[in-house]
Formats: C-alpha cells, sequence, structure tokens
C-alpha cells in the first residue's frame, strides 16, 4: 500500500481489514499537521492533576499538542487552562515549569493576566489604548471545556466535544481508579513534581500507539531485564511467550512485577474499538478479596514498604469486596496518554519526528517518607529516561522511524496482523472488546480511530461514536 498520487484520502492508507497500514501514517509531515487541527485542536487531552496546583495562584506549565498551557488555580480556587500566549504579540506569559503568582505579567511590553486569565494591567493605557482597546475582549485564550476526573484534570478546546465521561465510555472506571490510593481512597494520590521531560527523536505515535498494546515487543526488547536481574525490575507478566517461567523466577528473586492478580487472572488487550482506548488488564476469577497480595518489595527496600503496600492491598480489598476489578490498573487514552496505575506516559507531539515525553509518578498522599521514596525509586529505576524498560522501547522507535522516512521506505506498509479477527465480547468488561494479550488489537482501535478523527467535520461525525 503507498500513498499514490490518485487515491490521497487518509482511509486508503489504514486497511483495518487486511491489518495493513501505510508508513506515511507516522512520517508525512502534511499529515501530521492535519492531527495537530483534526485530533489535537478538539480530542480531550490531560492537563495535569489537583495536587500540582493545590493553593490559589499555583501554577503548572502544561501541553496540548505542540502548545504550552498553563494549568492554574484563581485566588477563588477554581481551575484555568489557559493557552501561553500574550494577546498582544503573542509573548510566551509564563516560562516557569510551576510556581505560585498573583498575575503573569509579559516579558515584552508588560501586559498582565489575572491567575483567571483576565488582562488586568497594561502599561501605558491612558496614553495609549484609552477608547480603543477593551481589556475584557483580551484575556488569556481559556480551554472550552475543562473536567476534573478523581482529581486528574482533562481539557479540550472543542466546545461541543462530549463529557469527558462519554469520550472516555467503558474506560471512565479505568482511569478514575487510577487516581485513587493503592487502598482505594478516592483522589487518593498526588502526582510528583518535578516531573520527568525528554524527546525522542520518533513520531509520537510510535510510543503512544504501540503502549498498551505492543506486548509482543518484550521478549526481545527488553531481554535485558532477564539478563540484568540485578535492577529488581521483571517484564510484565504474561507479555511473551516465557512469561509464565520468568514471572515466578522473577516472584523468587524478588523483582517488582507491576501486574498483579498472579494465577487468578489473565492478562489480556481490552479495547474500545469505536473510541480507541485500550489496555492490558486482568480478567480475574476470583473476588479482589479473595486474591492474596504478593510481596514485591522485601529485597531491595526497608520492611516498612512491604508491610504499607500489604495493608493497602487488604484495605483495598475489604473496600471493594466481591467485586472482580476486571480493568482496573490503567489504559491508554486516545490520542496520546497511557494512565496507570503507578506512572502516567503523555506523547506530546512535536513535529512529526520528535516527540517531547512526560513521565509523571503518583504517590499515596498518605504514604511515609519511606514509602513514598521507595516508590518513586522503583519507579525511576523501571521506567522513564533513566529505567531500564523505556531506555529499550526508545533505542528501537527512534530507528523506526529514521529506517521508515527514507524515500523507498515509506512507501511500504506496516503489518498489524497479530490476533486480527480474533476479538470477541465478554460480559465481565461490557463496551470493551476482548483479544489475547500479543494481539496487535488495541493498535488497530487506535488507527480505527485516529482516521474517523482525521476525516471528522466536526463532533457530530465523531460522537455519538461512528461505525467502522
Ligand atoms: Fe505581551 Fe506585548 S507581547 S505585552
Ligand atoms: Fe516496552
Amino acid at each position: 500500500m503507498t500513498r499514490s498520487g490518485s487515491d490521497r484520502s487518509l482511509a486508503s492508507l489504514v486497511d483495518l481489514e487486511q491489518g495493513l497500514v501505510s508508513r506515511e501514517l507516522y512520517v508525512n509531515p502534511d499529515i501530521y499537521q492535519q492531527e495537530l487541527e483534526q485530533i489535537y485542536a478538539r480530542a480531550w487531552l490531560f492537563v495535569g492533576h489537583e495536587s500540582m496546583v493545590p493553593n490559589p495562584g499555583d501554577f503548572f506549565l502544561s501541553r496540548m499538542g505542540e502548545e504550552s498551557v498553563i494549568l492554574v488555580r484563581d485566588e477563588r480556587g477554581k481551575l484555568h487552562a489557559l493557552l501561553n500566549t500574550c494577546r498582544h504579540r503573542g509573548n510566551k506569559v509564563c516560562r516557569y515549569d510551576d510556581g505560585n503568582t498573583r498575575v503573569f505579567t509579559c516579558s515584552f511590553h508588560g501586559w498582565s493576566y489575572d491567575t483567571d486569565g483576565r488582562l488586568v494591567g497594561v502599561p501605558h493605557y491612558e496614553a495609549a489604548f484609552e477608547g480603543a482597546l477593551d481589556k475584557e475582549q483580551f484575556g488569556l485564550h481559556e480551554v472550552a471545556q475543562l473536567a476534573n476526573l478523581n482529581g486528574s484534570i482533562w481539557a479540550t478546546w472543542d466546545s461541543k466535544a462530549p463529557s469527558f465521561e462519554d469520550y472516555l465510555g467503558a474506560f471512565e472506571p479505568t482511569i478514575r481508579h487510577c487516581f485513587d490510593a493503592s487502598d482505594g481512597t478516592e483522589n487518593g494520590v498526588e502526582l510528583v513534581l518535578p516531573m520527568q521531560k525528554f524527546r525522542l527523536p520518533t513520531n509520537w505515535k510510535f510510543a503512544a500507539f504501540s503502549f498498551d498494546g505492543d506486548a509482543l515487543h518484550g521478549s526481545t526488547t527488553h531481554r535485558s531485564l532477564s539478563v540484568f536481574r540485578e535492577a529488581g525490575v521483571a517484564v510484565m507478566a504474561d507479555e511473551q511467550g516465557t512469561a509464565a517461567a520468568e514471572t515466578r523466577a522473577a516472584e523468587q528473586e524478588g523483582r517488582r512485577i507491576v501486574q498483579r492478580g498472579g494465577p487468578y487472572a489473565t492478562t489480556l488487550e481490552l479495547s474500545s474499538r469505536q473510541l480507541g482506548h485500550g489496555s492490558h488488564r486482568n480478567l480475574y476469577e476470583k473476588p479482589i478479596d479473595e486474591i492474596p497480595y504478593v510481596p514485591t518489595w522485601e529485597k531491595y527496600e526497608p520492611p516498612e514498604v512491604e508491610e504499607y503496600y500489604r495493608r493497602a492491598w487488604e484495605r483495598r480489598g475489604k473496600k471493594f469486596a466481591g467485586h472482580y476489578l476486571h480493568a482496573f490498573g490503567g489504559a491508554h487514552v486516545f490520542p496520546n496518554i497511557n494512565v496507570q496505575d503507578n506512572r502516567h506516559l503523555i506523547w506530546h507531539p512535536h513535529g512529526v519526528g520528535m516527540t517531547e515525553s512526560w513521565r509523571i509518578f503518583p504517590v499515596d498522599k498518605s504514604a511515609p517518607q519511606v514509602v513514598r521514596e521507595a516508590t518513586l525509586r522503583y519507579a525511576i529505576r523501571s521506567c522513564g529516561a533513566s529505567g531500564v524498560t523505556e531506555s529499550d522501547d526508545m533505542e528501537n522507535w527512534n530507528y523506526a522511524m529514521e529506517a521508515s522516512s527514507g524515500t523507498v521506505a515509506r512507501r511500504l506498509s506496516y503489518p498489524f496482523k497479530s490476533g486480527l479477527g480474533g476479538a470477541y465480547d465478554d460480559e465481565r468488561v461490557p463496551g470493551m472488546t476482548v483479544n489475547q494479550l500479543s494481539a496487535e488489537e488495541n493498535q488497530r482501535s487506535r488507527l480505527r480511530r485516529w482516521v474517523q478523527f482525521m476525516e471528522a467535520k466536526s463532533w457530530d461525525d465523531l460522537y455519538p461514536v461512528k461505525k467502522g
């Protein structure tokens, strides 16, 4: 499949019946520009968390697509997401990653904006602008909708977008519970600042569409984890053919496995084919309170850490006694974030061949310092720019971008054929499609939704969900 001169429609580049996708999606600058317009200017995007801006005047410099956005709590305690561009000549009005302020003052001509975005100060106003400039009209540009889901903050530029809950569909509880504490307390985490930020020379979809969607890479890309056991990090359970043995070995050695449920759960690809969200999560065979805690901290951390997480597991089991908690633990939210219960991975587009990745780690609000430090130590050791897993991933995504971009190389298509035609419904997870973990179902779901966003003229074409 190539992008020929005669047929340049986007749908012709994505053949999900055959599982073939043109490389142009990943390397073509025109398509990338269209993504910014069609996807990033109207999808719901993650912009932060209440805990990053707890007090009036607190701000956190976030991002939507390529654009800088200020998440700020105003003097009355209300949250706003404001485009970081002065209304006079477009200068950045905020240049700090986070902080506290009463006003954002532009460094160019000194216009000042209140924490709710209103233009409140214009130097030389009487002499220069009196009667000509209505300050009310030139506040900072604000998102059309802001949503707070269990402490996590999401925004869209499109006033016609459905509610964030509807946007998430069947994945709403999955995402909501990722912001619970480990004992199940609602809105029980804080997201730790400063976060990790790093750039990868690859298209954002290589990372965003394969995370929680490409289990087959584990046995090759992350082979170092089995070899370099001192890192104390194990691959996810059942990530590849040898995973059962690998998981048992990891448990015996005290390496941490994030995936829980052991013999009482099967990890599968759970997908919303219509909305594009998807996860690698468990279908449990027992209610959560009947699943024993698996110790994973004791080898590397003080005993208080294991004890804390053991008690949290038990309290969570009591709170959700009798529930199976299918699909808990995180998911990819279309288009560019993987929300998980121990880390959030955001893949911001930054040009067709560059991705700015943010890694934000949650810790329980009430965790003692020893637990907080151990949790962050594990997170940083296992993932992010310095972690043992993602350094492997990045190496491959980066070379895939470079080697796919050549004049001849880009004429080829990528096969997304694993598990093609194998998806089925399961009444335990209504609204989701199930496929085996090695299937590339989640990636196909994201690509299906990608085409819909790219072709839709408005949200009317996207929601109620377009069939296809
Ligand atoms: Fe901000 Fe002129 S660009 S005051
Ligand atoms: Fe990986």
